[in-house]
């Protein structure tokens, strides 16, 4: 799935605003092709980052999936501790972190390793995302900026995307979370709100919601912008 993206952003515009990019993806071969579609292949300043799984799980996944029946202490302990530390090889922090279209693609391998009527699914996917826009918020510097952008709904279920106005589409967004109609894990609300919780950051912000035209299905995608404290306000954090 991964071969066909790597073309929402522009490298040639973001090369002339920061130093370096560094690219993180599971598929290293789908960000090549990206970086070469864009006619940037022999750039020094792009880093690509590739076989990282940023669900930090991905054996214990497949194991659970190939086994089926896991039990209740198996399920608890994953929940507490089964994620695995991200190793970049990198010298973080950054100024800017952003997750882009990412997040459904890590919740939908709990949901294929563990099958819609899990009991646990639920647990699995919160510790999924929430080790996730954790992740996104160490990973930046004191006073940078984490950006989380996401699809949240497709035209698979909410068949009048195609016609409605983009200005509308935050107020469209609300109803359609009120319904339920929206990928698991990914309520804009929701995310807002462990996003402001976290100790290091700022408020977050739901900063915009546009559409995404893929063809055959239109998606909803919204992004959500997070300050990292400053330094002193990071020193002042008492716990
Ligand atoms: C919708 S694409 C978005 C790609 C890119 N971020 C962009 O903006 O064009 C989803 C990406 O998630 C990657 N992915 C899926 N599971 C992953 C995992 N466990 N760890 C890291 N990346 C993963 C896929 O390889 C794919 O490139």
């Amino acid at each position: 799935m991964g071969r066909q993206f790597y073309f929402i952003f522009n490298f040639a515009y973001l090369l002339s605003r920061f130093k370096e990019i560094h690219l993180v993806d599971l598929d290293e071969q789908a960000v090549h092709d990206g970086i070469l579609r864009q006619g940037l292949n022999d750039t020094n300043n792009i880093f690509v980052h590739g076989t990282i799984d940023l669900t930090g799980s991905l054996p214990f996944l497949c194991k659970l999936h190939q086994e089926l029946e896991l039990t209740e202490g198996e399920a608890k302990d994953f929940i507490q501790e089964a994620i695995l530390p991200l190793k970049l090889n990198i010298n973080e922090p950054f100024e800017i972190v952003a997750s882009i279209c990412i997040l459904t693609q890590l919740i939908d391998t709990v949901i294929g390793a563990l099958g819609n009527t899990h009991p646990y699914l639920f647990d699995f996917i919160l510790k999924i995302r929430n080790h996730h826009l954790s992740q996104l918020i160490s990973l930046v510097e004191p006073g940078g900026w984490g950006f989380l952008i996401t699809d949240v709904v497709s035209s698979d279920s909410f068949t009048e995307m195609a016609n409605i106005s983009e200005e509308n589409f935050l107020e469209i967004m609300k109803h359609l979370i009120a319904n339920q109609n929206f990928f698991h894990g990914v309520n804009p609300y929701r995310i807002n709100s462990v996003l402001s919780s976290n100790l290091l950051a700022s408020t977050a912000q739901i900063l915009h919601v546009w559409r995404w035209n893929f063809g055959s299905r239109i998606y909803a995608v919204y992004g959500i912008g997070v300050q990292k404290k400053t330094l002193s306000e990071i020193i002042a954090i008492k716990i």
